[in-house]
């Protein structure tokens, strides 16, 4: 499935056998790490500095991931505040035997991040957003 206009794709990766749990899917924190980063690559492309992540919301997994899955995180911003940042990540995953990667991406989950910027002191300090990067 392709990203939608205000998303980027932020990560794709194919997992391995080292992401697994002990029922050999994928280890949910496995992709809690990929929508962690996903959401401050997404944030960092409209100017964010230095990021910490002070909130992750309602991240249900839909369907599974196996391995050799191929899975994309695309991001957007939605929302800047005065120190604050918010993404939401949406994850799809497709199965490697798809012809040519194109067979039908399942969607495994969606989440809002929220990351504070911080300075040198790890206080949070104002963002400024590229002028033509705010989100609508
Ligand atoms: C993030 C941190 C610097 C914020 O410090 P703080 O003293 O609570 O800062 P403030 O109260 O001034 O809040 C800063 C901003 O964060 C927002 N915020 C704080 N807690 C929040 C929460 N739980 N959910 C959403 N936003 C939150 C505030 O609304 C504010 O946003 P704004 O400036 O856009 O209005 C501090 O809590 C921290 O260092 N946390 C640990 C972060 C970390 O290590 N993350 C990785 C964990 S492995």
């Amino acid at each position: 499935m392709p990203h939608r206009d205000d998303e980027i794709l932020a990560i794709r990766t194919v997992t391995l056998p080292r992401d697994t749990n002990a029922y050999g899917t994928i280890f949910g924190g496995y992709i809690l790490s990929l929508i962690d980063q996903a959401g401050a690559i997404a944030c960092h492309a409209v100017g964010a500095g230095t990021l910490v992540t002070v909130a992750m919301r309602e991240v249900e997994f839909k369907s599974p991931v196996r391995v050799g899955d191929l899975v994309t995180c695309y991001a957007r911003v939605l929302r800047v505040g005065r120190t604050s940042i918010t993404a939401t990540v949406r994850v799809e995953a497709v199965a490697p035997a798809a012809p040519g990667l194109r067979g039908r991406a399942r969607e495994v989950t969606e989440a809002e991040v929220v990351y504070v910027q911080v300075g040198d002191d790890g206080r949070p300090c104002p963002i400024v957003v590229k002028d033509d990067q705010a989100p609508a």
